[in-house]
């Protein structure tokens, strides 16, 4: 396989993801000064969602429009994927159409199959076990607030989840520690949590977690997918909201981030959310920065 993939974090080495944020930071100045810049003229990206996106998708098709080449959606709902046609079998097809491809799915293990039998990179835009898309908006989102993120400490509080396991991974690429708050029964995946060694490491109580924590991270109590769970999550999870009391416990100078959606009242409190340490919005943009990046060096 002579192409690379943007599976997890840890497809790319430290000093490419470092040189990805500066890219995506050169990007975002570029676009904001209306710089026309096109390097994948009559490049097709083609989007799998198997899961809803407002975020990935509205960025990934004003990214590759903005690059100068083309985004295809395509759902289950419409395509023959959603009646059964085999992974392997589209991942040959679409790879002869497009130039590099993105999938958003439920099982890690699906997108690694159709990887292993497409022609050109495939992108990670959520599974069930990680959303490394998010981290690259979340690390220039940092930079840009705060500086180098190396030997600073991060506190997730929540789900021990796809975001979470993201930032472990993180953790170990851009050298910071990562201290996680989650209820006993939803802690990450042991796997992933032990290659990171000294990185990362659950402390189970919020506030202890967030002391002195130069940024603070939180997601969503039930995921996609784990609709059903809703009530037993909101439950487990009660005392694992973000709120002003857990942001007094971090640095005075501490950020407050979440992917989104949010829902306010539940994992993050309106104050926070809506407060003078939230950087949400310049996240949420920066996916547009951070993809663009990774599109012109997966493509390069
Ligand atoms: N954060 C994120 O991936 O958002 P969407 O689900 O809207 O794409
Ligand atoms: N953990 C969330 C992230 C959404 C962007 C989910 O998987 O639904």
């Amino acid at each position: 396989m002579s192409h690379q993939n943007f599976l997890t974090l840890l497809d790319l080495s430290a000093d490419t993801l470092r040189n990805l944020i500066t890219r995506a930071i050169e990007l975002k100045a570029m676009q904001h000064a209306g710089t026309v810049h096109e390097p994948l003229k009559h490049k097709i990206l083609a989007m799998v969602f198997e899961k809803s996106s407002t975020r990935t998708r509205m960025s990934f098709e004003a990214g590759m429009a903005q690059l100068g080449g083309h985004a295809t959606f395509l759902s289950p709902r419409d395509t023959q994927l959603g009646r059964g046609e085999p992974i392997e079998d589209s991942a040959r097809v679409l790879s002869r159409m497009a130039d590099v491809i993105m999938i958003r799915t439920f099982e890690h293990e699906k997108i690694e199959r159709f990887a292993a039998y497409s022609r050109v990179p495939v992108i990670n835009a959520l599974t069930d076990l990680y959303h490394p898309c998010q981290l690259l908006a979340d690390m220039q989102t940092y930079l840009e607030h705060r500086g180098d993120i190396s030997g600073k400490t991060v506190a997730w509080i929540g789900d021990g989840n796809n975001m979470c396991h993201s930032y472990i991974n993180a953790a170990r690429q851009y050298g910071f520690t990562l201290n996680i708050a989650c209820p006993e029964g939803y802690d990450p995946d042991t796997g992933i949590l032990q290659a990171a060694g000294d990185s990362a490491s659950i402390i189970r109580e919020p506030v202890e977690a967030a002391r002195d924590a130069d940024l603070v991270v939180t997601d969503v109590w039930a995921s996609m997918g784990q609709e059903e769970e809703q009530a037993r999550r909101e439950q487990a999870f009660a005392r694992y909201q973000v709120d002003s009391t857990l942001m007094q416990a971090a640095a005075a100078d501490a950020l407050f981030m979440h992917c989104l959606p949010a829902h306010r009242g539940e994992e993050v409190a309106a104050d926070v959310i809506d407060g003078a340490q939230s950087v949400v919005w310049d996240e949420a943009e920066n996916r547009l920065h951070a993809q663009k990046a990774l599109l012109e060096y997966l493509l390069g």
